[in-house]
């Protein structure tokens, strides 16, 4: 059993920006992946989905109101990015995205804990 110190509701707003955007975003056809796992001193929450994301919007993909000129028609105000992100630095933690080929997408948040 590990203890996770954060503030909850905020890491539940990381979390809900991330499957909203799975579900809005994503290959409506696949599936959304949520795993959380404790590894190697780290919490580590990801969100996969199928469907890419261009790799010139990726550089700035966690900035306030960065969004693709080919987004979704579900696109919002281009928000839950630059809010998770700033969740998970001011936690002492990252938010990293990964795009590629026939892996799809992935949103990881790492969080170093004590042991
Ligand atoms: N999981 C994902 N799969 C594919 N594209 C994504 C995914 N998450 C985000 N995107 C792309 O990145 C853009 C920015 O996401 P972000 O959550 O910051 O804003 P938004 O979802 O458009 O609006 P908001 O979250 O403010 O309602 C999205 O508009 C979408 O084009
Ligand atoms: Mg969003």
């Amino acid at each position: 059993m590990h203890n996770v110190p954060c503030d909850r509701e905020r890491v539940a707003q990381l979390l809900s920006n991330l499957v909203a955007n799975a579900v809005a975003h994503g290959d409506p056809q696949g599936p959304v992946e949520v795993n959380a796992q404790i590894n190697d001193g780290h919490f580590v929450l990801s969100v996969k989905n199928q469907g890419l994301i261009a790799e010139d919007a990726l550089a700035h993909l966690f900035r306030p109101y960065s969004r693709p000129a080919s987004g979704t028609p579900q696109t919002g105000l281009g928000l839950g990015l630059y809010i998770a992100s700033q969740i998970a630095q001011s936690h002492g933690g990252k938010l990293d995205v990964v795009s590629t080929g026939p892996q799809g997408t992935t949103f990881t948040f790492s969080l170093p804990v004590q042991a």
